[in-house]
């Protein structure tokens, strides 16, 4: 049997259900109605023999004649519809014994194959005594009761009635359960197959969408159609989608911008090579045509370190050295190296450390590299004279070095854009990948890098948890 499938499982599962249901009902909860009503029966029958055994006894103590006494029990059988006998209880060789018959009230006395062990025990424990005996196949419920004569038991009434009517009931709500459970049946196998069916095809449906996405298809279409579990989980399947496809697009463009920026400064050396080989190049043409070449060669080495450090970063592979690190010392450092380019810049710049000793576990290597990022682009990106603030201080259980100048600033939608790797909104030619690079390193930290701008006021602020 193959249960492999939701469908075939949710459908055993229905039928199996209502299958134990039915038998709980066909063999726990009926003999439990049987008993009952049986019970019932026999507390009605006893409240009669206790009603009219005193009416027999005064007969019997009175010692009427038979025929007296034969009406007496004959009138109370009419009166209960039961079935009374009377037993006189005779002392054999066994103990007490019912003996004889004495009194019935059907028409004559029959014995009818009956062992009266129920007026036994009466007789033997002097007490009321209940049992049952078939007659034929008649079940009776037979209730005893002793009559005493100078302190011993001299006889017994039995009060008889079918069971019949109990086993009648009974096997009617049995027959009724059959037939109900039956059904039952039916409509499990086919409400579960149905329901099954219709969640196996949307399962189905999720699963031809997510085969179309894994083989690159980002057109595929989960259908969302209840706010159920399945719905939900096409929902989840949907976003994912638009984000692979957003991972994609993105991707893609980084290959084909990085192949463009490494090919035309090629192209351009290719061009300056073939200039070199001409013989009749005087020396100053050559010395600068060279000069050129260096320069390209040079922007592309920067070029190529700064992709393998940002295909690092993005691979997570980047290991980093924490230490504890004083980062307006740090600071001070860097700021100290760019001694020449700010001359050359005509810029002054400004070191506000406040406080001292900000300190933060940080590879200090990388979060120098992030600062010299800042610094060119200051000086880069910012017209001659532009003036520079770097400070370092504590916030909120959280470092921050910012980088600030009074250049123009950042067009609105640039400010959007300046981390995404290649993203240059001047003509500095460079490449757009140092800022890309720089948010990288913060986020490798657990940091932040982000950027305000205004005309005369732009800020970057790297943040380090404390
Ligand atoms: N301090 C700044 N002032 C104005 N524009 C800036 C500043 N820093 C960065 N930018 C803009 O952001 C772009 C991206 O910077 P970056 O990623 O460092 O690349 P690159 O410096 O190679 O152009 C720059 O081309 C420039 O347009
Ligand atoms: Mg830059």
């Amino acid at each position: 049997m193959r249960l492999r499938s939701l469908r075939s499982r949710l459908s055993v599962l229905f039928f199996g259900v209502t299958l134990v249901a039915v038998g709980v009902m066909f063999f726990y909860v009926t003999p439990q109605l049987e008993s009952s009503l049986r019970e019932q029966k026999y507390r009605s029958l006893a409240r009669t023999a206790r009603d009219f055994t005193p009416r027999i006894e005064q007969a019997v103590v009175r010692q009427d004649t038979a025929r007296q006494l034969n009406q007496a029990v004959g009138e109370i059988g009419d009166a209960t519809s039961t079935r009374v006998t009377v037993l006189t209880v005779g002392n054999g060789s066994e103990g007490v014994q019912p003996s004889a018959i004495l009194s019935e009230s059907t028409a004559e006395v029959r014995r009818d194959g009956l062992r009266y062990d129920v007026a036994v025990d009466a007789a033997t424990s002097g007490r009321e005594a209940q049992g049952s005996e078939y007659r034929g196949s008649v079940l009776l419920g037979q209730v005893a009761e002793p009559i005493r004569t100078g302190g011993k038991v001299s006889h017994v009434v039995v009060f008889m009635s079918p069971l019949s009517e109990v086993q009648g009931n009974v096997a009617l709500i049995r027959r009724q359960i059959l037939i109900a459970g039956g059904l039952g049946l039916l409509l499990a196998l086919g409400g579960g197959f149905v329901v099954s069916n219709a969640i196996a095809r949307r399962v189905k449906l999720l699963e031809q969408g997510a085969e179309r996405v894994a083989g690159g298809d980002f057109t595929a279409v989960f259908p969302a159609e209840s706010e159920d579990e399945l719905g939900q989980l096409a929902r989840a399947l949907d976003d994912m989608q638009r984000q692979l496809a957003e991972v994609e697009t993105a991707r893609r463009r980084f290959i084909t911008t990085a192949s463009h920026e490494l090919r035309t400064p090629i192209f351009s050396l290719g061009g300056f090579l073939e200039l070199l080989e001409d013989e009749d190049l005087d020396d100053d043409t050559r010395r600068e045509f060279v000069a050129v070449v260096r320069e390209q060669v040079a922007r592309l080495g920067k070029l190529a370190t700064d992709l393998l450090d940002l295909s690092k970063l993005e691979a997570g592979s980047l290991v980093l050295r924490p230490e504890r690190t004083d980062l307006g010392e740090l600071a001070s450092r860097v700021t100290s190296e760019f001694g020449p380019a700010l001359g050359k810049h005509e810029s002054d710049l400004a070191l506000r450390v406040a406080g001292h000793r900000i300190e933060a576990v940080c590879d200090p290597e990388r979060v120098a590299q992030i600062l010299r990022i800042l610094l060119d682009n200051a000086l880069t990106h910012t017209p001659v004279g532009t003036d520079v603030v770097v400070t370092a201080a504590r916030r909120n259980g959280a470092v921050r070095l910012g980088v600030s100048d009074c250049g123009p600033g950042l067009r609105d939608d640039a400010v959007d854009r300046v981390f995404e790797p290649f993203f240059t909104s001047d003509d500095a030619q460079g490449s757009g990948l140092g800022l890309a690079i720089a948010r990288e390193l913060a986020e490798c930290m657990h940091g932040s890098l982000d950027v305000d701008s205004v005309p005369g006021r732009t800020t970057f602020s790297f943040e380090l948890p404390a």
